[in-house]
Parts: structure tokens; sequence; C-alpha cells
């Protein structure tokens, strides 16, 4: 078990007298002037409606980021030998409340989602060169799984032996019903010729297209089926949809902090259900602390800036400002989102690509079909053209219809693009009457994708 946390504060005075921070005065909530002073480095004039991708950090964030950079800087060896592990573990134990996990050292702390897929990966290419699993047996994952964990299961299972299956979820999609409904059809093709099921991943909220995937569902049915270990991507959760690590009951379980949660980049948490049974992971950058524990390992992979690690308290007291903390903000950014998605579906005369319970703080919504968004190409045209003569960042997705056939762009009603917004608590109004108003400026000036 991990010793007690002493917390500090890197804006302690020299005598490193850091109880000033206990004694503050409760803030009252946060204004609407502060939160524009707090994303006033935002680039100006431009609509930024794609947190999804890079999220934000506020600048008192990134003012604090810079005093444990400096911290460092200024006495390197003392900061290593007497801080940066006991503020590790104080940002590990503030997940571990924040998630429900049951000990500390269920929660490493690792760069991003890449890395926490690449940690369980390899781990199952270890198993198939281990022969503890068989040639063929297979690895389970949905058609629109991100595309670093698609690369990592080529070269970490696919290389070593083991079989793939892809569960195509449709899109648009009504309910959590045809999500399960297709989830088992593609577990039962798993176990197809007595092949085992090693591993399920599971999105807790899909990419592109953007869906809240129910992942606790999904969870118990691997569970019934005898799949061997689930590992949800929930890249996109914390900060964006309420996360019980416990009641979702995955064996791991990433969230970046850098989306949702207003870290600088890049952090992520990789929580790992502790149970005899728990596999030997190992952090694929191997430094001193090899074979103490991935949560330990993780906590020192050689020489490199660990601040962004280190802002996890300051972040929560950020959070802290906003009425009803992380659930308030979490519940105004989906409302907001469906609201402004709702605004666009009806101007644009399309529709949301789920129904809002089925969305986080992220809304697909379709496009006119006149656009002629045709192909990927097509989608990143279209994106490429809304940043240059809009101002807008918004991220574009094509999706093939699903007869399979693409008819040509002629108004038949057919959808094949969408656009997803995402709202976090710097968005206003402004921001997607911009992306409204692009549109229907590019319709009537008859654009078509392949123009552009
Ligand atoms: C579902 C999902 N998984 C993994 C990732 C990878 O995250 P990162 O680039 O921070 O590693 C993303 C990034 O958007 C994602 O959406």
């Amino acid at each position: 078990m991990d010793p007690p946390t002493k917390i500090e504060d890197p804006r302690a005075d020299a005598n490193g007298d850091n109880n000033h921070v206990s004694k503050k005065p409760k803030l009252s909530f946060i204004s609407e002037p502060e939160i524009r002073q707090e994303f006033a480095h935002h680039k100006p004039g431009i609509a930024r409606i794609n947190n999804g991708s890079f999220g934000s950090c506020p600048a008192s964030i990134i003012a604090s980021q810079k005093r444990w950079q400096l911290r460092f800087l200024q006495q390197p060896d003392d900061f290593f030998f007497n801080h940066l592990q006991r503020q590790i573990l104080h940002s590990r134990t503030i997940i571990k409340d924040l998630i429900n996990a049951d000990h500390v050292d269920e929660v490493s702390i690792v760069d991003n989602a890449t890395t926490a897929a690449a940690i369980v990966l390899q781990n199952v290419g270890w198993a198939f060169a281990d022969g503890r699993f068989q040639k063929g047996d297979a690895v389970v994952m949905l058609h629109c799984a991100f595309q670093a964990v698609k690369k990592s299961i080529e070269a970490y299972v696919t290389r070593a032996g083991g079989s793939v299956i892809v569960v195509h979820l449709p899109f648009p999609v009504n309910s959590n019903e045809e999500i399960i409904a297709e989830f088992r059809k593609g577990l039962a093709r798993g176990k197809a010729n007595g092949k085992k099921v090693r591993l399920a991943i599971i999105d807790h909220i899909t990419s592109m297209p953007c869906v809240v995937i129910p992942a606790r569902e999904l969870v118990k049915i691997c569970r019934e089926e005898g799949v061997e270990r689930v590992f949800v991507d929930a890249a996109h959760a914390i900060g964006s949809i309420h996360v019980d690590v416990k009641e979702i009951g995955a064996d791991f379980y990433v969230s970046n902090l850098h989306k949702w949660f207003f870290c600088p980049p890049s952090v992520a948490f990789l929580y790992c259900r502790k149970s005899p049974l728990s596999p030997d992971l190992h952090h694929p950058v191997v430094s001193h602390e090899y074979g103490n524990g991935l949560a330990i390992e993780s906590a020192w992979i050689g020489t490199r800036d660990y601040s962004s690690q280190l802002v996890v308290p300051d972040v929560v007291e950020f959070i802290n400002r906003f009425e009803g903390g992380l659930e308030g903000i979490q519940k105004r950014n989906h409302d907001a989102v469906v609201e402004m998605g709702t605004m666009l579906a009806k101007a644009w005369g399309t529709n949301l690509g789920s129904p809002p319970e089925m969305c986080p703080s992220m809304v697909m919504i379709g496009l006119p079909s006149r656009l002629g968004v045709l192909s990927d190409d097509d989608a990143l045209k279209l994106r490429t053209h809304l940043r240059d003569h809009f101002g807008l960042e918004v991220p574009i997705h094509f999706q093939m219809t699903r007869d399979g056939e693409i008819r040509a762009a002629d108004g038949d009603g057919c959808i094949t693009g969408y656009v997803r917004i995402s709202h976090q608590v710097y968005n206003t109004l402004d921001d997607y009457v911009r992306l409204r108003d692009a549109i229907n400026q590019l319709l009537s000036d008859g654009a078509v994708c392949k123009m552009l």
C-alpha cells in the first residue's frame, strides 16, 4: 500500500508554509467574466466547438502547471527525492475518490488513452507469446473504436496470432437496445468454433460518430458470456458523463483528464481492478520502477515533465467554483449541446445522430445532403474549409449508408455527412450560430464538398 499523502502546494512560501490554502474562504461561484478570463488565451475570432478532440485548459491551471515546472527547475534533486512521488500519489488519491475505486493502487496516471491501450494490449500480446492464449483466440472491438486503439490491436494482438472480431454498430442510432443486440452478435462470432474471447474493448463514448455506449450493460454481457477481460476506453468520459468504475465493472478503464477535466495535455488515469486474477501489467516505457506495480512504474518513466499530473488538486478546486461542481458542469454542457444540436438540425432540415440521452457533451447533427459529403476525404475538405474560411473548429464525419450505396448529392434526403459539436463552459450561442450560417452560406452558394 502507498504511504499516506501529504498535500503540497507549489504556491507555498520559502518556508514551505502552504497552510493558507486550507484557510482560504470558500469562493462564490465563478462569474461569466471570470470564465471569459480563464479562457482568454483562446485565439480570438475562432468558434471552438471541438472540445472533444483536444480539450481545453483554463488560465489558472496553466499557471499552476508553470509553478510545478518551476519547482522542478529550481531544485531538481530536492523535487525528485522529496516531492514528486508524494504529489503524484495525491493526484491518484483524488482520482480514486472521484471514480469510486476501492484502492489507490488501482489507479495509475499515464499520458493518455493511447498509452493505456498499449499497456493493456501489450499484456494480451504476451499471453499469446507465452502460450497462455491460443492462436485464433479473439479480441472483440467496436467498428468505431479509436484508430490508435485499432492500430494497437494490430501491433500487439494480430501480430501475435490473435483474431479480431469487429462489432458494427448502427448509426444513426435510436436506442441502447440496438447497440446491445449487435454486441451480442459480435460475441457469438468470437466464440464460434470453440475459440475464446480473451478481451473485449468497449468505448464508453465513441469518438466518431459520437455516441454514449451502454458500457455497464455490455460489461455485464461480457461477464455472462465468459469474456476473460474487459477494457473500457472512456477517453471522453471524465468531466463529460458520470464515471463510477465499480458500477461499470470492467477490468480496465481509461479516461483522459485533458479532454473534459480541464487538465493540460497530457494526462489520463488508467483504472485496473484489483483481483486475485489481475494480470501483470507493465508500462511500455520501462524504467527504474519496473516490477513495482503499474501505478509506481507509471509514476517514473524517466526524466520528463510530470507537471500535468500534479495540477489535479487545483483542477478540482477550479471545477468546484462552478455551481454543482463536476456534475453541474456536465449537466449544463449536455443540456446546452443538445439545445444547440436541435437548433442546427432544425435550421438545416436534418436530424440528430442519436437521441439526447445517448449524447454526452457532444452531439452529432446531420448535414444537408446537398453538400455532398460522400467520402472521408470530402469530410476532411469541409472541415478544413470551415476552419480556413469561417473560423470554425469542428469535426465532420462521413457515414456510409446502411445499404452501403452512396447516391449522388441530389438532395434525396440521404444523410451521409454529420458534424460533431461540443459544448464546454467557454462556448456561447454565437459559436453555433456561426456554424449554422456557414453551412447555409455554402448551400446558398451551391457549394459541394468536391469543389472545396
Ligand atoms: C475513444 C478514444 N480513444 C482514445 C483516444 C486517444 O486519446 P489520446 O490521443 O489522448 O491518447 C481518443 C481521442 O480522441 C478517443 O476519442
